[in-house]
């Protein structure tokens, strides 16, 4: 469905599906370059990250592994907890592997400082970001985040994989939540 289909519930359309692929092309593109030769794995971090890792990954030239963690910071609200609590953890060793974790969304940033810090410990290689969204205006710790696909202001956003209260992740366009309908 698309964000026309639900305008009530929306306000501003922040990316298009159109707009997402194309910014999905180039940044594999990045990629592609950047770790040719390496043993790269690909970490996607459920349930956000579903659509982003399934249209990125197959943007890639290249086969490349991938897994998933589970965390969580949210519950059914809007605003990050800081406590990170892990639901499901990786199956691979990361031990010696280029490691690119694939998020939906920085928001504060505590849930990837947390992941950052939690998969250098394991031995990786190298470990690196990719965020199709970022909200700079909310940061509350620094993250390096080597790949961005777009900054978008500090409201909360659903869509492609982003919900609110396991609603909208199917919506294939990502658009700002109307205030009604979470307060
Ligand atoms: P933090 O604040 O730790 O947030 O960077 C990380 C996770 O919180 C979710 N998140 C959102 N989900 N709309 C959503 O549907 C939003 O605007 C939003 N902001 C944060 C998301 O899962 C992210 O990985
Ligand atoms: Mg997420």
């Amino acid at each position: 469905m698309r964000a026309a289909d639900i305008s009530d519930d929306l306000t501003d359309v922040l990316a298009t599906e159109e707009e997402i692929l194309a910014k999905l092309d180039e940044v594999a593109a990045a990629v592609a370059a950047d770790y040719e030769g390496k043993d790269l794995v690909l970490v996607g971090v459920l349930k956000g990250a579903i659509m982003v890792m399934a249209d990125f990954s197959r943007a890639l030239p290249t086969l490349v592994p991938m897994d998933w963690m589970a965390v969580s910071s949210y519950g059914a609200g809007t605003k990050s907890s800081g406590v990170v609590q892990i639901r499901k953890d990786l199956d691979t060793d990361l031990s010696g592997k280029h490691v690119l974790i694939v998020e939906d969304i920085i928001d504060s940033g505590l849930t990837l400082s947390w992941l950052l810090e939690n998969f250098s410990s394991r031995g990786a290689a190298s470990v690196e970001v990719f965020a199709l969204f970022r909200k700079p205006d909310a940061a509350k710790v620094e993250v390096h985040c080597r790949y961005v696909g777009f900054d978008i202001p500090n409201d909360f956003v659903v869509g492609y994989g982003l919900d609110y209260d396991e609603r909208y992740r199917n919506l294939r366009d990502v658009a700002v939540l109307a205030p009604h309908v979470y307060s």
